[in-house]
């Protein structure tokens, strides 16, 4: 009785155990989902706060590959239909496997429909969030100037504006796009992309030899057991590379995950792991000048918050909204981890830095939870006072009665509250602002070091070391206009 059997099995399975989800372990190749909350906060903003200030910096949104990637896609479509073999079980599949990208010159580098809907969604989502937008209201956002990017700040910027009857009014309801050069070495920290302006940043990196070295451990015992369905074909590791990315990846291109069932869940732990290690040792704490290059946006966007909501500095030109925007790619992600100091300590000895061959069910550092397409890291500026009343009286037109408040910060990361490294006694773990802003000015400032010095650019005449970018106009941004037309 099979059928019996296979009943009985699922009845066992506890209501609490989710199914393994490949799509929530496929790293950067990852579609967006929100991330567990690995610190164990409520997702919620704390009873008797608001958020009256927030700050993002946004990966682009899922995409096509990259052209590398996709010579990949093909020479395993050619391998696939070049030879004469027998494929059975998991890969009967692969003799009609065609890749994904059926009009060449438009779509590998570029956003894919998913993408832009994961752009659109972000708006809504932070529209509704923080009410900070009244109708008929602009908004500015800043961007790093490759066209995904730019593509993604648009459909963001869409999705945030797309409430009322302004697609008949196009004149309202505006939003507009800072876009700034994107990985250029001559805007140094003053960037979305401030990398490629250190250029000892490549010098810290270490994860090509990490990742190649992990991925040996595994890829090829993979092939070896996958091998066994084939008959005339021999499916090598760079086979295996390009065929888990194609779980991800083709989900999110066109809904096709048959990659995705190929592989045991023990192979996407070890195909994630080589990504950690990868973000970790390129663009995360394992990197030296990582932290330094994420500091600036850190120290920008702290310093808005000592001021609060629709404020600038002494010598700003542009006045931010309360809602500040950046968008740019996934490495740009993991130094603002490095510079906020998450993710590199842990009361279990032995989690940090990640181990070359032994991943560590503790570490909180997964390039999952971080770097997945349109992943984020954001700041609020809450302001809490007492608990809201039970019971209130309305005396007709006079306005309510406002709490006193103070200020706290919350770091999320893709949705997921992450605790600041102690610095949480304020509602529903959050630090209080005057803490956090201690934190960034002094703990954090003296890890980061130095960005012109440590970079190695104390010879070049205008080499800056701050983002002032959300205050202060550079000579060579380039301004858009979003409408909804
Ligand atoms: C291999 O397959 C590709 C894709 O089907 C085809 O374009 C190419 O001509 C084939 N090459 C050879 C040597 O058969
Ligand atoms: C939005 O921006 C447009 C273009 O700059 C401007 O004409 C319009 O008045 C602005 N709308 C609001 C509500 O500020
Ligand atoms: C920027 O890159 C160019 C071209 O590679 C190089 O000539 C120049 O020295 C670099 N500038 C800095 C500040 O590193
Ligand atoms: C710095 O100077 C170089 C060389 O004159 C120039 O190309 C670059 O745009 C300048 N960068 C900034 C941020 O002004
Ligand atoms: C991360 O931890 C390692 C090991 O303790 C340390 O060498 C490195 O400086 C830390 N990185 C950051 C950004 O704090
Ligand atoms: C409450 O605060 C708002 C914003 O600061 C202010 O406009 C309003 O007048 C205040 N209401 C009262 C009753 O003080």
């Amino acid at each position: 009785m099979p059928y019996a059997h296979i009943l009985l099995a699922a009845a066992s399975i506890p209501a609490f155990c989710a199914a393994f989800d490949p799509l929530h372990h496929s790293g950067p190749a990852s579609p967006y989902f929100d991330a567990p909350s690995q610190d164990g906060i409520s997702y919620d903003t704390p009873s008797g706060c608001v958020v009256d200030q927030a700050a993002y910096i946004v990966r682009h949104g899922s995409r096509y590959p990259e052209p590398d990637d996709f010579t990949g896609w093909q020479q395993l479509f050619a391998k696939f239909q070049n030879n004469s073999y027998t494929a059975e079980g998991p890969l009967a599949f692969i003799p009609s496997w065609v890749p994904p990208v059926d009009d060449v010159p438009h779509e590998p580098l570029f956003l894919s429909s998913t993408g832009a809907r994961e752009a659109f969604s972000l708006g809504v989502d932070l529209r509704k969030r923080y009410q900070f937008t009244q109708g008929g209201d602009n908004i500015t956002v800043w961007s790093a100037s490759q066209q995904r990017v730019l593509d993604t700040a648009t459909y963001f910027t869409r999705g945030y504006l797309s409430q009322g009857n302004y697609l008949t009014t196009p004149s309202l309801n505006r939003g507009s796009i800072i876009s700034l050069p994107d990985s250029v070495n001559y805007t140094f920290a003053n960037s979305l992309t401030p990398s490629a302006g250190c250029p000892a940043y490549s010098t810290g990196d270490t994860s090509s030899v990490a990742t190649t070295t992990f991925r040996a451990t595994y890829q090829n015992n993979i092939a070896a057991r996958l091998n066994k369905f084939l008959d005339g074909l021999v499916l090598d590791a760079t086979d295996i590379g390009v065929m888990q990315d194609l779980c991800g990846f083709q989900a999110e291109i066109d809904g096709d995950t048959r990659f995705c069932d190929v592989f045991e869940d023990s192979e996407w732990l070890d195909y994630e792991y080589a990504d950690d290690l990868n973000y970790y040792y390129g663009s995360g704490p394992g990197n030296p000048f990582s932290d330094t290059v994420g500091f600036p946006w850190l120290k920008a966007i702290s310093d808005l918050f000592v001021l609060g909501p629709d404020k600038t500095t002494p010598d700003g030109n542009i006045t931010p909204p309360a809602l500040i925007m950046g968008f740019t790619h996934d490495n740009n992600l993991p130094p603002v981890i490095s510079a906020l100091g998450l993710w590199n300590s842990s009361a279990t000895p032995g989690v940090y830095p990640l181990s070359l061959t032994t991943p560590s069910p503790a570490r909180k550092f997964r390039s999952s939870y971080l770097v997945p397409f349109r992943g984020y890291v954001a700041l609020e500026r809450l302001a809490c006072g007492a608990p809201p009343p039970q019971k209130v009286v309305h005396v007709a037109g006079q306005a309510p009665m406002n709490v006193s408040t103070s200020s706290y910060v919350r770091v999320r990361v893709d949705r997921a509250p992450v605790a600041i490294p102690g610095c949480t006694s304020g509602p529903g773990s959050t630090c209080t602002l005057a803490q956090f802003t201690a934190y960034v000015d002094k703990t954090r400032a003296a890890a980061a070091g130095d960005f012109v010095q440590r970079c190695g650019l104390q010879s070049i005449s205008n080499a800056t070391g701050e983002a002032t970018f959300f205050t202060v106009a550079p000579l060579d941004i380039q301004e858009a206009l979003v409408g909804l037309n």
